[in-house]
């Protein structure tokens, strides 16, 4: 059989409480199913390895990642020590950057025994995939300050948008369209305000989905998308953003499905040329961080991500059966407070490690 050598990163705050019992449902999975992960440690992306050489990462940390088969991540940042745009430009956005992981994917899902903050909303009716650009738009170093510190001063940050980088973000999401069943795409814009980058995202949508005839093609602007979240989640199936735009919605989606600590993401460099990343798209969470309550189900979904991304869609499956069934039976003893309940970490992510079956 085939090993899978996997990079570890816990990073900061509840990213080092949930990347545990990720991986507890990883080594769980793999004993089942009889793969051969290989987990290798890595300290650094974080604020003690800050603390301890004055720098987020090792000058050579590209080499030490590149023959990994994947990463796995917590969760990065720690503003008392570290401000966020050094310690987020210094590891995360450099990952995503330099390993091409353009696509960030994000499934918002609906699960059953989870509270959802809105009425008349049951299981099946929210299940979407936010397809995020992950390497350019608003997230751009292209920029700087003029007149620093009189008060002329002028700050500019460009978004960027290339072609390649804005056509194969949405041949992604088109393809991903074309391959569920409700065939349609939700294109985010906001062309009336932003008038140079968005009506270039528009035609370049317009264009690709002359390539899918099969795929229904709509687009809001993000103002009244936002809303259209809250009030019509069912209308969606893939919703395909900018960089900024997919952040933003990424944490919208999971809140309205009743907590962000659920939410997977998947770093992807859909050509394989260099390890993907998977991570839970919520953050070190410092107001909760060293209490042992973090919800751990967006860490544990995205080891299933990063199976089925190796290949192992039936282990994929598995760890997603696993957790869905543990919440269905809503036991407050084994959830975490942010799902109603009053257990810990550790209950949650074990309760779900021992459920993994064939
Ligand atoms: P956050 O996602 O860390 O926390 C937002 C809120 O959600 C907090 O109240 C937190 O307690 C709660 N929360 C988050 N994850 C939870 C979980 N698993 N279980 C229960 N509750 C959970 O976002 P923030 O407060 O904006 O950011 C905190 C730090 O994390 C900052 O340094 C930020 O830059 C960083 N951050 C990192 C990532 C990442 O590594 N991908 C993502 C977002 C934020
Ligand atoms: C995310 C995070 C990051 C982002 C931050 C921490 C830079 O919010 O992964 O969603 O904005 O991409
Ligand atoms: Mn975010």
């Amino acid at each position: 059989k085939t090993t899978h050598r996997i990079a570890v990163i816990p990073g900061d705050g509840i990213g080092k409480e949930v990347v545990p019992e990720g991986l507890r449902s990883l080594e769980a999975a793999a004993r089942i199913f009889n793969l051969d992960l290989e987990f290798t440690h890595f300290d650094f992306a974080s604020a003690d390895y800050y603390l301890k050489h004055g720098t987020m990462m090792p000058g050579d940390w590209e080499e030490q990642l590149t023959g990994f088969d994947a990463i796995y991540f917590g969760a990065v940042g720690w503003p008392d020590v570290v401000p966020d745009h050094i310690s987020l430009w210094d590891s995360l956005l450099q990952f995503r950057r330099r390993f091409d992981q353009y696509v960030n994917l994000r499934p918002v899902k609906l699960l059953p025994g989870v509270p959802s903050p809105l009425a008349n909303r049951k299981p099946g009716d929210v299940d979407f995939y936010v397809v995020r650009e992950n390497t350019e738009g608003e997230y751009s170093s292209v920029g700087g300050v003029m007149f620093e510190g009189t008060d002329r001063e002028v700050v500019m940050q460009e978004t960027v948008m290339t072609r390649v980088g804005v056509d194969r973000i949405l041949k992604y999401a088109f393809d991903l369209a074309s391959r569920r069943e409700a065939k349609s795409l939700t294109s985010a814009t906001k062309s009336n305000g932003i008038s140079i980058s968005m009506p270039y995202w528009d035609t370049r949508v317009a264009t690709m989905a002359e390539n899918y005839p099969g795929v229904s093609v709509d687009k809001f602007h993000i103002d009244i998308l936002t809303a259209n979240f809250v009030l019509h989640p069912d209308w969606f199936d893939v919703v395909v953003a900018s960089n900024l735009f997919g952040d933003i919605l990424s944490d919208l989606g999971p809140a309205v499905t009743g907590t962000i600590g659920v939410a997977p993401s998947a770093n992807i460099n859909p050509e394989g040329l260099f390890p993907s990343l998977f991570e839970p798209v919520h953050g070190s969470a410092p107001d909760i961080a060293g209490r042992g309550i973090a919800n751990p189900i967006g860490q544990i979904w995205c080891g299933a991500m990063m199976l089925e991304h190796l290949g192992y869609s039936q282990a994929a499956t598995a760890i997603q059966d696993a957790f869905e069934s543990v919440l269905a039976e809503a036991d407050a003893q084994v959830l975490t407070p942010d799902l109603g309940g009053h257990g810990t970490t550790g209950i949650l992510g074990t309760a779900i490690a021992e459920r993994i079956t064939k």
